[in-house]
């Protein structure tokens, strides 16, 4: 897929900008704090609707005005989209594809596929698990688009669950009448249904997709490192099942649920379920996130990436857009090389660079070179 034209309107530090993209490659040149970041983040939110660095849409508007809009043009094998959003500083988003409101995200979600690389991702190794289940969930989102549904629908049950174990606890505590309790476990008996329901669905899609990846990212992992590292993703479900089977995976979850009861009531929240999962990295035999040398998590973050982008290509049909943020300058020359080399001119790439050193004379030929500054962007 290939992204020809971006329009900007009071996005981030931006007021009117267009840009053309003429190259497989786009290498976007600019001081910092001159709105780099600001173009791929307006990319990707065409892409996932989400942004990894907010998520008040008042902050992606324009300081002091109302609205912000993004207007993309992508042309796909099957023919081309208008994909435009527009965001406000107060109230709900608006989806447009092909000049017509979508009320749905999902209809919205999974025409633009994208790889995002940005120093902020070695989170991904080092964060706390609910990283690697964003990163995980974003993917599949991309993936599979009705996951977002499923995705809100368990977050939304957890929330409604949580509330009433919260009452449970407080009714216990303020000694409340024997009734007013068992209609409330009465309710939440039927909460356990619904989390156990939704959460195996959440829990089966994403077992299914690092499935996928694991092979993928070890791969990766084992070229950089010259064949001298061993990676692998392991995902550990906070419930563990082992057949995928709708029906045993949510007996697992009841079962669970049964298991840790008292200690729900006691805590007055939900302990069990798919917000809890894990992603377990590990390089040769130790886990990544606190044994691995900062060269090592940086190679498993690559592999990550690179893995993601085999992924998406294999079950979109088409090589997803590539958007890398201040990676060069965190990679060593061996890496930095490495990435170049294996993009080449497989993928569309939006690349930010504060100076233009890390590029070969082949990559600086093949690519646009655009200058940012102060929210506005010329022709190198
Ligand atoms: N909503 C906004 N309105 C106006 N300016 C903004 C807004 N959000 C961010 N900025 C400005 O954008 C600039 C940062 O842009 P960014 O793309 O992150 O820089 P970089 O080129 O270093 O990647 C900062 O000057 C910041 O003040
Ligand atoms: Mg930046």
């Amino acid at each position: 897929m290939y992204l020809t034209h971006l329009s900007l309107n009071n996005f981030r530090n931006y007021h009117q900008q267009i840009v053309n993209f003429e190259a497989k490659k786009t290498i976007i040149l600019g001081n910092n704090a001159q709105g780099k970041s600001n173009l791929l983040e307006a990319v990707s939110l065409l892409s996932t609707l989400k942004s990894h660095r907010t998520s008040k849409d008042k902050d992606l508007v324009l300081e002091g005005q109302e609205e912000s809009k993004i207007e993309g043009i992508l042309e796909r094998k099957y023919g081309k989209s208008e994909l435009s959003l527009i965001l406000r500083s107060q109230g709900r988003k608006t989806l447009i594809l092909n000049k017509e409101n979508v009320r749905k995200q999902v209809e919205f979600l999974g025409i633009l596929n994208t790889v995002q690389f940005s120093s902020l991702d070695l989170d991904l190794v080092r964060g706390a698990p609910d990283c690697r289940r964003n990163w995980l969930d974003s993917l599949l989102i991309q993936l599979e688009p009705i996951y977002s549904y499923i995705l809100n629908q368990y977050n939304s049950i957890l929330k409604q669950r949580n509330a009433l174990l919260k009452k449970i606890r407080t009714s216990v505590a303020e000694g409340e009448k024997e009734t007013i309790i068992s209609n409330y476990l009465a309710q939440l008996s039927l909460w356990n249904e619904q989390l156990a329901e939704s959460g195996s669905r959440v829990t089966r899609r994403r077992a299914r997709i690092l499935k996928r990846l694991a092979p993928l990212a070890q791969y990766w992992h084992s070229n950089i490192s010259g064949k001298k590292e061993e990676l692998n993703v392991i995902y550990a479900p906070h419930i563990p099942w082992s057949e995928d089977n709708p029906n045993l995976v949510k007996e697992a979850f009841l079962n669970k649920i049964e298991q840790r009861k008292m200690a729900e009531q006691y805590q007055g929240k939900t302990l069990v379920g798919t917000h809890r999962d894990e992603i377990e990295l590990i390089i040769n035999k130790t886990p990544a996130r606190s044994y691995g040398s900062q060269g090592q998590q940086r190679t498993l973050v690559l592999a990550l990436k690179l893995a993601e982008l085999n992924l998406i290509e294999e079950i979109i049909g088409e090589p997803p857009i590539l958007l890398l943020d201040d990676v060069l300058a965190e990679l060593d020359p061996q890496r930095q090389n490495f990435l170049l080399e294996t993009i080449q001119s497989n993928f569309q790439t939006l690349i930010t660079a504060t100076h233009l050193n890390s590029f070969d004379a082949h990559w600086l030929k093949e690519s646009q070179i655009l200058s940012v500054e102060s929210g506005k962007i010329t022709d190198f």
